[in-house]
């Protein structure tokens, strides 16, 4: 954040502080944003977690662009001018109109939102492998003959084994119902596969926020300006990081919404959809606020993966001014990895090692990585795949009657990450 306006009006901290605790957006016109070291994330600092590429923001506009892209059914919240007088209700020209409604896709997409989470299934006997290559997955020293691999030189440095998340209620918008600008979460009701949701970046708490974390860094606050943090001053902070917590994930939908709790508590073993297995378990983070680790094996960051994987073309995103390049992806989530190739985006990989290997090419950030891996033994390799052949999705109980006692049916838990 660079400040940019008269010099003569260059705010102090007593005003800076004013800015940051209020809503007075109107002296923010005075900073310019540099997005420039923003890495993984587009400049709109939208996380984009769906998709190989990255590319959608949330689950409806990945199910609804799935619909069309997959199945060739176009769904109505897509149609060019969609709800004016003039929407065209088959612009695919396939003779059906409005071929899935909005309706459908809320429930489609809540259903993919319940789908059982993955675990760790350690196959009997297979114990001391899988616990040695998750080890070397996250760079841990194992012992004395296998090389120290380190966090910030293993897979775990982008496959991160969890990410935390505060509140598991979602909100799954409905494009129908016109939600003003100043609504919980200012969401228009202009739909597309490019979707122009008002960017996060315009709630107020974002410039706030960020111009604070920036005064961190007095020297960035732009001409001459040299501002040391005063006590008051790191007790705002505090409280806007409270507060950024809480404006990220509100508890409650806004008013036109399907509100989902991925953590749905469940009273009997066989309720309801998928939820014969336990999801995932609440814990505390370091302030003592409860949290869910998501076991997912991502940053949720895209990463330049080389020439060797680089598609044809930069892909579009679900914001109409925002590409993702050739030879970036989103650190593939890891999680039910085992049941799931063929591996990579275009499932050239047969065997996971494959997949690992194929990280490896020019210009690839996994370069280093898979350098270090190569160099590990044949067996410590082994180890790896065979930590990645037990993240699996959960057998169903209702369909295995074999697997009635509970021990065999449960997976574990995914390893929770250490404080
Ligand atoms: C620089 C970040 C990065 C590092 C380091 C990295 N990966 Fe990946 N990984 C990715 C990305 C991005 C993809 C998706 C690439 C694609 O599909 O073209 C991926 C894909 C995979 C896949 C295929 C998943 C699927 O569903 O098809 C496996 C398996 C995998 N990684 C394992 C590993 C292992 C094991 C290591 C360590 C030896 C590792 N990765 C290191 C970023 C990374």
């Amino acid at each position: 954040m660079t400040y940019v306006g008269a010099a003569a009006a260059a705010p102090d901290a007593t005003k800076l502080r004013r800015i940051l605790t209020t809503d007075a957006d109107t002296t923010l016109a005075d900073f310019i944003e540099d997005t420039t070291g923003v890495q993984g994330v587009s400049h709109d600092l939208v996380v984009r977690p769906l998709q190989w590429k990255g590319i959608a923001s949330n689950e409806r506009n990945f199910v609804r662009s799935a619909m069309s892209f997959h199945f060739g059914m176009l769904p109505r919240e897509l149609n060019p001018n969609y709800l004016q007088p003039q929407e065209d209700h088959d612009s695919d020209n396939d003779q059906v109109e409005d071929e899935v409604l909005e309706g459908e896709v809320s429930t489609l997409t809540i259903f993919t939102m319940s789908i059982r989470p993955p675990a760790l299934f350690v196959p009997k006997g297979k114990e001391d492998i899988v616990s040695r290559g998750e080890k070397l997955f996250r760079g841990e020293k194992v012992d004395d003959k296998s090389i120290v691999i380190g966090l910030a030189n293993s897979c775990a440095s982008c496959h991160m084994p969890s990410l935390p998340l505060y509140n598991s209620l979602i909100c799954v918008r409905d494009p129908r119902v016109d939600v003003s600008p100043g609504g919980s979460y200012g969401l228009s009701n202009i739909t597309g596969l490019v979707a122009r949701q008002q960017s996060s970046k315009q709630l107020p708490i974002f410039h706030k926020l960020r111009a604070a974390l920036d005064d961190k860094n007095p020297e960035q606050l732009g001409p001459n300006r040299k501002m040391v943090p005063d006590n008051q001053h790191k007790a705002d902070l505090d409280a806007l990081r409270d507060a950024f917590r809480i404006a990220i994930e509100p508890v409650g939908c806004p008013s036109a919404g399907y509100q989902f709790d991925l953590n749905m508590p469940v009273s009997s073993p066989s309720e309801g959809l998928s939820f014969c297995y336990p999801r995932l378990a609440n814990s505390k983070d370091r302030d003592g606020a409860t949290v869910i680790h998501v076991p997912l094996f991502s940053d949720l960051k895209r990463h330049d993966m080389g020439e060797g994987l680089a598609d044809k073309f930069d892909q579009g995103t679900d914001v109409s001014t925002i590409a993702v390049t050739r030879r970036e992806y989103l650190t593939r989530p890891l999680w039910g990895v085992g049941d799931t190739g063929p591996w990579l985006h275009d499932g050239r990989a047969r065997t996971l090692l494959d997949a690992i290997l194929m990280h490896e090419s020019l210009g690839s950030e996994a370069n280093p990585v898979i350098e270090t891996f190569k160099r590990l033994s044949c067996e410590d390799q082994a180890a790896i795949v065979e930590f990645l052949l037990a993240l699996r999705l959960p057998i169903d109980c209702r369909y295995q009657p074999c697997f009635e006692k509970a021990e065999d049916c449960h997976p574990k838990q995914l390893p929770q990450p250490k404080p």
